[in-house]
């Protein structure tokens, strides 16, 4: 039958606060005019005329579904340099209403000709990565005018092989988790290598570890290359972390025989999500009672909270009633900014059997 399948190279951009309070509507037309303007010059550097792609409004942003005869390589370099100086330069001139912040995507894979080139997998692809929380949060670790994700595919066949000035080491890995997507990405942020790291979003052992811990637990470090548990993970987070505070659980049993990656479950699923969640979450580092219990849980809050020795708080905990332990509690919640934070203590003997 008739399905027309075409290559073509996407970009996808999103306005940063695009419906800010603080933005009007006729502000929001400019500031989404100059954007399209922007994105057909930068398209322009990129060796791309209108006639090589399709420019679609997707309301607070754009879609470019790009001819494959624009290189690749010219998406990522001269492209956005040229689109992050000419935002940063814009900016320095405009009221903070009128401030251009971006997330871009660039990906690239078959789309569907007829009846709209925005239609298939490859869309949907770039779509999701542009919403990723990950994304967000480097745009919000960072006062560059724009960050970059590229996918999987455009990193191991654009980005790893050094064309032009693209440096790899300038990309990141990030996990990107959102409906039935589960991938790893890379981003790029122009002028602030650290910006990932500092959003906390770095899925390290991606690029520098192997994807297996062999028979250890998988850690949190492991979160890049944790696959085949989002829906545990996602009933976890419905548990603590549902769209009602009030339905939260205090407390939360993960059980299974021995082997069956509860621990792994818990670190490199549980773990990195919450973290990445709005309503911050304190984590304390895992508690393994062991023979020593009182002392090891001391140990745990002790890493997290401010100025606390390991053995005053052991004896103050021994001591104490469990009051001993709210007040540890509170102490940290006050410590890292209110009653707003949500503590998590994970207990986790480890090799019970
Ligand atoms: N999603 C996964 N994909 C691949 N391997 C996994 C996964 N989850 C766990 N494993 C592996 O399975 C083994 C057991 O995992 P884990 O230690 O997390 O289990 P556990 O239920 O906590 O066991 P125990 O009760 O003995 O502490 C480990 O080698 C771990 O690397
Ligand atoms: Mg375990």
């Amino acid at each position: 039958m008739g399905i027309q399948l075409e290559h073509r190279s996407i970009l996808a951009v999103d306005i940063e606060g695009f419906g800010r309070l603080n933005r009007t509507d006729p502000i929001r037309l400019g500031v989404h005019q100059r954007l399209r303007q922007l994105l057909t010059s930068a398209l322009e550097q990129a060796g791309a005329d209108p006639q090589h792609y399709r420019l679609a409004d997707t309301g607070d942003g754009f879609l470019a579904t790009i001819s494959p005869s624009i290189p690749k390589p010219r998406l990522l370099d001269p492209l956005i340099p040229w689109l992050t100086e000419h935002l940063d330069r814009a900016n320095r001139r405009a009221s903070q209403a009128e401030q251009l912040r971006l997330r871009v995507v660039v990906h690239a894979g078959e789309v569907l000709a007829d009846p709209d080139p925005n239609l298939g997998h490859t869309v949907i692809l770039a779509s999701r990565l542009l919403d990723a929380q990950a994304l967000r949060a480097c745009l919000a670790a960072t006062s560059a005018p724009l960050v970059l994700m590229v996918s999987e595919w455009i990193y191991r066949e654009v980005v790893e092989h050094h064309y032009g000035s693209i440096d790899p080491a300038s990309y990141q890995p990030v996990r990107v988790t959102a409906k039935e997507t589960d991938v790893i990405a890379w981003v790029h942020v122009p002028g602030d290598p650290d910006a990932v790291q500092r959003a906390g979003v770095l899925a390290a052992s991606a690029a520098t570890r192997g994807p297996y811990p062999g028979l250890e637990a998988f850690t949190e470090e492991d979160a890049g290359v944790f696959f085949g548990r989002q829906a545990e993970i996602a009933l976890l987070l419905d548990r603590l972390h549902p769209a009602l505070p009030r339905q939260a659980h205090r407390f939360v049993a993960v059980i299974g025989p021995s082997g069956s990656g509860k621990s792994s479950l818990v670190q490199a699923g549980l773990l990195p999500q919450l973290g990445q969640r709005r309503s911050r979450w304190l984590i304390v580092p895992p508690l393994v009672p062991e023979d020593r219990p009182i002392r090891n849980l001391a140990r745990s809050l002790a890493a997290v909270l401010p100025d606390q020795q390991v053995d005053a708080l052991a004896t103050a905990l021994v001591g104490g009633d469990a009051g001993a332990l709210v007040a540890c509690g509170e102490e940290l919640r006050a410590a890292v900014g209110g009653r707003s934070v949500s503590l998590l203590l994970v207990v986790d003997q480890q090799r019970s059997c």
